[in-house]
């Protein structure tokens, strides 16, 4: 056994010992007058993974020009920069009084975005355009902003890469955190492993499906076409969601109104399918 040692957690602790690798992002805003704002913010996360409900949630420093706009606009833009626009992102992260533009002390273009009104930047290849949803003030500490996602955009053609190509096509950069508030690190991603989820020994979770309402025959042919991977939890959801209809039996209607309510079309299910079952 290795020796450990107990950090005590002061504030600010995630980005103290504790070691976050972060998705670097540049939030745009317009102020109540319709001036622009950019800033980086790393403190972003998926929040609700659904597709008619997408949503995620940003933490920001509550005084930060970012959070007021939002608050008074509730609209923003999520731009993530490539790796070689790391400087131009620190020119933003200045403590520019109100009103300035940082965009203009940067080689970022503003370009229209197409659901709200603050611009997105050209320069980078991934962009969701946001609308709030709710806004959590957290008592002496950060406001939490969970948001609509309106539309996500990339740069043409990085929508048909797999993602082994499309990891290196983008470049994103890895945020470390910073030291003393002065001192930011990033790395750039190197090398990219793949591996592969393999099923556990002695069979596929698949043969665990245990069904306890009656299914008609065609809904049990289109539950057997759901890839192993994802077969026990869809088995449940569908059980489910005939009980809160009032079902007794699960009905090929009801499971396919079930996928369109989840999106399950063939493409999203073959993001679960193994080689094997794609053949
Ligand atoms: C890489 C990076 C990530 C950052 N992430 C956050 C964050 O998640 N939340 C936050 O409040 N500030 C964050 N900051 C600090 C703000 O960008 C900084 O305070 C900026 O001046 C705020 O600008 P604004 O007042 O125009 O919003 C980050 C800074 C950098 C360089």
């Amino acid at each position: 056994m290795r020796n450990k040692t107990e950090i005590k957690i002061k504030p600010f602790w995630y980005s103290d010992i504790w070691i976050f690798p972060k998705l670097i992002t540049i939030i745009t805003t317009l102020d109540k007058e319709g001036k622009v704002n950019a800033a980086p913010y790393s403190h972003i996360m998926q929040y609700d993974v659904m597709h008619k409900t997408p949503r995620m949630m940003v933490g920001f420093r509550k005084e930060s020009h970012t959070f007021q706009n939002i608050c008074d606009t509730g609209e923003f833009v999520i731009n993530c920069p490539s790796a070689d626009y790391l400087d131009d992102m620190m020119e933003t992260a200045r403590f520019w009084p109100a009103g300035v533009n940082e965009l203009e002390h940067s080689r970022f273009t503003p370009i229209p975005s197409i659901k709200v009104k603050p611009p997105s930047i050209d320069e980078c290849p991934q962009i969701m355009e946001c609308t709030v949803d709710e806004i959590k003030v957290l008592h002496k500490s950060s406001g939490i902003v969970f948001a609509n996602i309106e539309t996500i955009r990339v740069d043409e053609g990085l929508d048909k890469m797999d993602r082994g190509e499309r990891i290196p096509a983008m470049n994103l950069p890895i945020g470390l955190g910073d030291q003393n508030r002065r001192y930011y690190y990033h790395c750039h991603i190197g090398e990219v492993t793949m591996h592969e989820l393999m099923e556990p020994p002695g069979g596929q979770r698949g043969g665990e499906i245990r069904t306890t309402l009656d299914w008609d025959e065609e809904a049990l042919r289109a539950l057997m076409a759901v890839p192993v991977g994802v077969r026990k939890m869809v088995t449940e959801q569908a059980e489910n969601f005939a009980r809160e209809k009032g079902d007794e039996r699960v009905t090929s209607a009801r499971f396919a109104e079930l996928s369109e309510e989840y999106g399950m079309d063939e493409e999203f299910l073959d993001r679960f399918r193994t080689r094997s079952e794609r053949k």
